[in-house]
């Protein structure tokens, strides 16, 4: 879903470490970059929390602190950011979390539950849904990938909403 993401910074000259566990997934996504050195495959499950806190060490031992997090969360691994925000705090003076939400989070009761660090900027992008002649659908992973990278641009926002959050009775499958 933000493997667009992941392969416009890099070409931004980003180092770009990604967390996955699938190596073909991670190959089909290194391939299509044109800047494929950047791309470094951080194999781990993050809902295992000693694992993912270990493997996030060696970025930071070889002198690249992460400066800006993309963060897309299954919540049954709710720590699995805390984890990431207590080490890349540590490890950096200043730096940008993009905390993708759902369609159905609350974004405001997201942000009052987490201890956001002195020194992370905070921002939220919400996943809406698309009107189209008079039908709704979800968002294509182009269109996350878009709507997140306009986010990252726009720096001052703290909230971006992607599409359109709302009549709840025109959410997809609702109409
Ligand atoms: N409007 C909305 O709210 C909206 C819109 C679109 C999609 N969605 C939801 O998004 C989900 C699909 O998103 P997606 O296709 O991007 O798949 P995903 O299952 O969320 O995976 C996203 C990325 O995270 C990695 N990943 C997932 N679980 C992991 C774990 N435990 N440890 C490490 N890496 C992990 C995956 O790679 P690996 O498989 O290699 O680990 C993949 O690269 C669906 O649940 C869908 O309902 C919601």
């Amino acid at each position: 879903m933000l493997s667009g993401v992941s392969l416009w910074l890099a070409e931004n000259n980003y180092y770009v470490s990604v967390v996955a566990r699938d190596p073909h997934k991670m190959e089909r996504m290194i391939k299509r970059s044109a800047n494929p050195s950047k791309l470094m495959p951080i194999f781990v499950d993050y809902s295992h929390e000693d694992e993912l806190r270990r493997a996030l060490l060696p970025p930071i031992r070889q002198k690249r602190p992460f400066d800006l997090v993309v963060a897309w969360i299954h919540s049954y691994a709710n720590g699995a950011l805390y984890t990431v925000a207590e080490i890349v705090s540590k490890n950096n003076n200043r730096w940008k979390l993009y905390h993708l939400l759902g369609s159905n989070r609350d974004a405001d009761a997201v942000k009052a539950s987490l201890a956001i660090p002195d020194n992370c900027d905070y921002h939220q992008v919400q996943l809406g849904f698309v009107i189209e002649n008079n039908r709704s659908r979800w968002l294509t992973n182009d269109e996350i990938s878009a709507g997140t990278i306009a986010a990252i641009r726009n720096r001052n926002d703290n909230y971006t909403l992607i599409g359109e959050s709302g009549p709840w009775h025109r959410w997809p499958g609702n109409i």
